[in-house]
């Protein structure tokens, strides 16, 4: 089969289309033909080794690899259909269509890819479009575990969204308005329509507007790109507001258990690896339009350095997809 390869970190010119052996599916897994996949933030982050802070950057060699990634096939999440299935697997069957999220186990840039039947897989709705469908998991995954387990949104609440266009904003918003909150975004001015058009009561355009200005009226902060932090937020929290980091450091990680011990504002935060359970959840949404993809740009496999230039670039607004069949 064909896959997009990664074998020493770089720039997206390190990623080169080759020929590689067929999986196999074990007893568990099941066989997937990839129709579309994404290329995320974490794929620029393992590619690239950017870690966001010292502290994960000294950790990194030992958690991606020392000369190059571990994996050498990079990308998270894919939707497709079932070639073959292993012989214990009794949920799946060929030709059932399928999202999967493979997380840092990644190898979804290819055509053929194997995840086990009781990890992060599911059917994908009959209305949703592969390319669409896998739009979805990876902003979704991270903004959902954030808004509903860590925060506790609840309705009536209001949820301020920094970094709204990314591919965790755009679900953030989607979702906060789900749990009934209301939303505020803050994204750049050419993006204000989209994040209107997906349900924020509220739009800053951050090169004009300080959402500090407001007074301490957000229940939660999230900031999906690590653009501001909990000492510059505080001001526009309430007296039980929570911040939540999407990007982590020391200070982070230490402002989480303190504010954990003391009370008042909180500050939350987490590494999010993928289930099941959410993931049936995300495509229930999708079927029914409470969450709808956001897609950046969309390149053939052949073409993937261009989708990783995009996603370098750092101004995508939702995912950036490749197509793979
Ligand atoms: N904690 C976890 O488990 C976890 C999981 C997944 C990802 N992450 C991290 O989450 C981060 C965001 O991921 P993503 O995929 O959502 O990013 P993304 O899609 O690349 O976000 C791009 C958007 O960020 C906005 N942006 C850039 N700088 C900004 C600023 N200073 N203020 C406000 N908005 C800004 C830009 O929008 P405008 O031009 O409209 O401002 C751009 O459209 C990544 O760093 C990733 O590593 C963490």
């Amino acid at each position: 089969m064909l896959a997009a390869v990664c074998t020493k970190y770089g720039p997206p010119e390190v990623v080169r289309i080759a020929e590689v052996p067929d999986p196999s599916p074990g007893p568990s897994e099941v066989l997937i033909r990839v129709h579309a996949t994404t290329v995320t933030t974490a794929d620029w982050r393992v590619r690239a080794r950017a870690m966001p802070a010292p502290i994960f950057r000294l950790l990194a060699p030992l958690v991606l690899g020392v000369r190059g990634p571990r994996t050498r096939v990079l990308g998270t999440e894919c939707a497709g259909v079932v070639e073959r299935v292993g012989a214990r697997v009794t949920a799946f069957g060929p030709g059932d269509r399928v999202v999967a999220v493979t997380g840092i186990g990644m190898g979804t840039h290819a055509e053929l890819v194997c995840v086990r039947e009781d990890s992060a897989l599911t059917r994908v709705p009959e209305s949703l479009p592969f390319d669409q469908a896998v739009a979805i998991p990876f902003g979704a995954m991270v903004a959902l575990r954030y808004l509903r387990d860590m925060a506790g949104v609840k309705p009536g609440q209001r949820v301020l969204v920094i970094g709204a266009s990314g591919a965790i904003g755009v679900a953030a918003v989607q979702l906060a308005g789900y749990l009934g909150a209301h939303v505020t975004g803050v994204c750049g001015g050419a993006n204000v329509g989209v994040v209107r058009s997906l349900g924020a009561a509220a739009v800053l355009d951050r090169s004009k507007e300080d959402f500090r200005a407001g007074g301490p009226v957000y229940d939660v902060v999230l900031d999906t790109v690590g653009a501001t932090s909990f000492r510059e937020c505080k001001a526009v929290l309430k007296p039980h507001g929570q911040f939540l980091a999407v990007l982590m450091g020391l200070t982070e990680l230490c402002q989480i258990v303190w504010t954990g011990l003391v009370g008042g504002r909180r500050v939350r935060g987490a590494v999010v690896s993928a289930n099941k359970a959410d993931l049936v959840l995300l495509m229930r949404l999708a079927e029914a339009g409470h969450l709808r993809p956001v897609i950046d740009s969309s390149f053939p496999l052949r073409r993937i350095v261009e989708a990783h230039r995009r996603v370098d670039s750092g101004r995508k607004v939702g995912s950036v997809v490749v197509t793979v069949l």
